[in-house]
């Protein structure tokens, strides 16, 4: 077989779909401002209604005025904790509880309510990366001001039980949030089925654009703005709409809840042959994540006396782009804390590889990866200096 890209991070980012590409370019002409009150400012004005009614439908959110965009999912998760900071202010609750597992916006975000002050708890996960129930339920005290727990993760998939954390939180009388940054798209997500108060999206999970998210807020609940200035979305998020990162969005949501079932269905039966070939051909490996409440998409996949770097950088010279859960992108060396969260050590963390599939992986990308895979599994461990078998064994802790 020649080289070919073979693009496996569909986590990290999306490529935009053709049809909102499309919608995109014809909307660069839809220049006014859409809180204009002139005829073009109205017609903006329409269009960013109808992308709102798309968003909300695509969570199962009656009101689309609960509905408030943003700049993406770590701006609307930022809110939500500045929010509680606020909160704080006002109410005896003060205690925090979120997850050893969430985004760095989740967990910055929570640090920094730490350092204003606030009791933050990052709850234990188990080693397929659901939160410890127990824990959960000892923290989850009459002080609670906010339960923050991802609906899925970005490394290793795995899903969690929402509707039971939030119904826990709510007998508390704490608020609710879940990021649904990753879970959006990939499975069914329902605000009112999950009960939650506040929900996170980003588009460019969803083959929309970047720079474009969304911040449900149910009635009723708090929400204070991150960013200060005029009336735009009833004063919770200012500056000038943008209009053609919205009107994307409003369709790339609008597909993607309607083709939900479909690819639920294609991805996962990829993602499974992925998994069953990867483990039939290299021996050793660790499936990381939960074997069944997990994405369809995603497989992380720990390569014993292998280095992730090495492999990625291996896959890469291939024309196969994946992910590895060590930041060592972002100039740090350090394990993913989500693995080691689950349990995995060091060593079996260091050498992680994320493979997120998504709508434009096929079959025969997928039989390209299994044939190029287990060679530089073998050539990397050879010349490692731990074998695979014993760093199998000390690798999980
Ligand atoms: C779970 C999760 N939350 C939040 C974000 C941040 O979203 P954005 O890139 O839109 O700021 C990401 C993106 O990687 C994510 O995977």
């Amino acid at each position: 077989m020649t080289k070919r890209a073979v693009y496996l991070d569909y986590n990290a980012t999306t490529p935009i779909r053709p049809e909102v590409k499309k919608l995109m370019v014809e909307a660069l002409d839809l220049y006014a401002n859409a809180s204009s009150m002139h005829e073009a400012g109205r017609r903006a004005k329409a269009e960013v209604e109808k992308a709102r009614a798309s968003v909300a439908a695509l969570i199962g959110a009656a009101n689309p005025s609960s509905v408030y965009f943003t700049s993406g999912g770590s701006e609307s998760n930022n809110t939500v904790f500045m929010t509680m900071l606020e909160e704080a202010k006002k109410s005896p609750r003060r205690k925090i509880i979120t997850t050893a597992i969430e985004h760095p916006c989740v967990l910055n975000s929570a640090a920094h309510l730490h350092d204003e002050g606030l009791p933050v708890v990052f709850l234990p996960v188990d080693d397929n990366g659901r939160i410890d129930m127990d824990v959960y339920g000892k923290e989850l005290t009459d002080d609670t001001l906010l339960v923050s727990v991802m609906a899925a993760n970005n490394e290793i998939g795995t899903i969690e039980d929402i509707p039971l954390i939030a119904k826990m939180a709510v007998a508390k009388g704490a608020y609710v949030h879940t990021d649904a940054t990753q879970a959006a798209g990939k499975i069914p997500v329902s605000v009112s089925d999950w009960g939650v108060d506040y929900l996170t999206l980003s588009c460019h999970k969803i083959y929309g654009p970047k720079g474009i998210g969304a911040l449900y807020v149910r009635k009723g609940v708090p929400i204070e703005p991150l960013i200060r200035g005029g009336h735009q979305e009833n004063g919770v998020r200012a500056g000038t709409y943008n209009n053609l990162g919205i009107i994307g969005f409003g369709m790339a949501a609008e597909l993607a809840l309607a083709e939900l079932p479909e690819y639920n269905r294609d991805v996962r039966r990829l993602r499974n042959m992925l998994r069953d070939e990867i483990s039939a051909r290299i021996p050793y490996v660790r499936i990381n994540g939960h074997p069944t409440e997990v994405l369809p998409n995603t497989l992380d996949v720990s390569f014993p006396g292998a280095e992730g770097e090495s492999i990625l950088l291996s896959l890469d010279l291939e024309g196969i782009e994946v992910s590895t859960g060590s930041a060592c992108a972002s100039g740090s060396l350090e394990p993913s804390h989500v693995l080691m969260a689950t349990g995995v050590g060091p060593e079996l963390a260091h050498g992680s590889i994320r493979f997120s599939l998504g709508k434009y992986t096929t079959e025969e990308e997928i039989r390209y990866v299994v044939e190029k895979l287990p060679p530089i599994i073998a050539r990397l461990r050879r010349m490692s200096t731990v074998s695979a078998e014993s760093a199998a064994v000390v690798g999980h802790k």
